[in-house]
């Protein structure tokens, strides 16, 4: 019974929660495909509008470092990078390397079209959807 009662209250919480990836399919997807091969991607330049979600997902998570191995910080950080970057590119911020920037631009402010809920949701989305998956 307890069970019961507590499934069903984990239930209605998920109901409410934002999906970051429906959000994700919601403003990224338009620019960012979820996934593809490196050798792939390189192929597919000029059809692309900006870097697979991988790839972004994998550099952001190699470029940001922690000095003591913390997941969780990590996690954290980059959950922060990416929710700023959301609402706030800037090339200065981009880890992008300069030939992508160049061939794709700097992304679009997506201000006043992503509430706080959705950034955060995506943001949690794109580090735990790649996990252990690789960009190569
Ligand atoms: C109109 C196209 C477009 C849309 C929509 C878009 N992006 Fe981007 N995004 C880009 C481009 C182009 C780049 C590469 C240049 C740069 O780093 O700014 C990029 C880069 C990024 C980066 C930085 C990567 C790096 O290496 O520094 C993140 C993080 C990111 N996007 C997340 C998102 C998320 C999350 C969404 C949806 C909420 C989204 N983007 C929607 C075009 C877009």
């Amino acid at each position: 019974m307890k069970n019961i009662v507590i499934s069903s209250l984990l239930f209605s919480i998920n109901l409410f929660a934002t999906d970051g990836y429906e959000v994700y399919k919601k403003n990224c997807m338009s620019c960012h495909v979820e996934i593809m091969q490196k050798g792939e991607a390189l192929k597919n330049l000029k059809s692309m509008k900006a870097p697979p979600m991988v790839e972004v997902s994998s550099r952001l998570k190699e470029n940001i470092i922690i000095k003591d191995d913390e997941d969780d910080i990590h996690r954290h950080l980059f959950i922060l990078f990416v929710k700023d970057y959301i609402t706030n590119p800037i090339i200065g911020k981009s880890m992008c390397n300069a030939g992508a920037l160049e061939r794709f631009g700097v992304m679009p402010s997506l201000e006043g079209k992503i509430s706080n809920e959705e950034k955060q949701a995506v943001a949690e989305w794109l580090y735990d959807r790649y996990e252990n998956v690789k960009f190569e």
